[in-house]
């Protein structure tokens, strides 16, 4: 199913063609090479001074982690996260090596997500970040050392069957068009 962006200017296919499904094939397995590749896409992120802050704590449907990171998301995440194929938790920490407040951890930890999301696309997969989480569970599920704060999961898999879910609400959220502002509403100064 496609939801190509309506764009003022051609875009790279990978850009154009990636969106965010809540429907996946729950039973299709990741291959260890393709999750690979996510990774790899994430670790190749640009960053502020190369510092590279991003962490990724990777479950995988059917492992003993999966169900509980689930578990530690919040509202209708819980409900369709169960038929993704695997997980990213991406962490930062919160403070710098002298102990400052690490604010372009953020920035960076996003340059890597969207790497993941572009590879993800590449492989003729589907990806959905997701924030609604209670943190604090997410952190205890995962183990995360002290330092460290979840942001997102990147949840990963293959399309799944729209149509089986028809009538239902999710089928109404995952047929809507998707919209974006205009570039006049965001373009301030210089717009061609
Ligand atoms: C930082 C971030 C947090 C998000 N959190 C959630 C979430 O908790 N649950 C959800 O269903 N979608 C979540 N999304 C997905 C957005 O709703 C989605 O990317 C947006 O509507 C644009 O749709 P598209 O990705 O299909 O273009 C999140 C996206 C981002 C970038």
């Amino acid at each position: 199913m496609k939801k190509t962006a309506v764009t003022a200017a051609p875009l790279n296919d990978l850009i154009a063609e990636r969106w965010s499904p809540r429907v996946f094939d729950a039973s299709y397995a990741l291959s260890d090479k393709d999750l690979l590749s996510i990774l790899e896409a994430g670790r190749w992120a640009p960053s502020a001074n190369n510092v590279q802050p991003w962490r990724f704590s990777v479950a995988r449907r059917g492992d003993g982690l999966f169900d509980s990171v689930v578990g530690a998301t919040s509202g209708f995440n819980q409900a369709w996260l169960p038929s993704a194929s695997a997980l990213i938790l991406v962490s930062i920490p919160e403070l710098t090596a002298d102990g400052q407040p690490y604010k372009i951890a953020m920035l960076d930890a996003g340059l890597a997500i969207q790497n993941m999301l572009i590879q993800t696309t590449s492989l003729g997969l589907y990806s959905h970040v997701v924030a609604g989480m209670d943190r604090d569970a997410m952190s205890q599920v995962v183990g995360l050392p002290e330092n460290l704060h979840p942001i997102v999961l990147v949840a990963v898999g293959k399309h799944g069957d729209v149509e089986a879910i028809a009538g239902t609400p999710l089928h109404e959220r995952e047929t809507a068009e998707r919209t974006r502002l205009a570039l006049d509403e965001i373009v301030l100064v210089g717009k061609p």
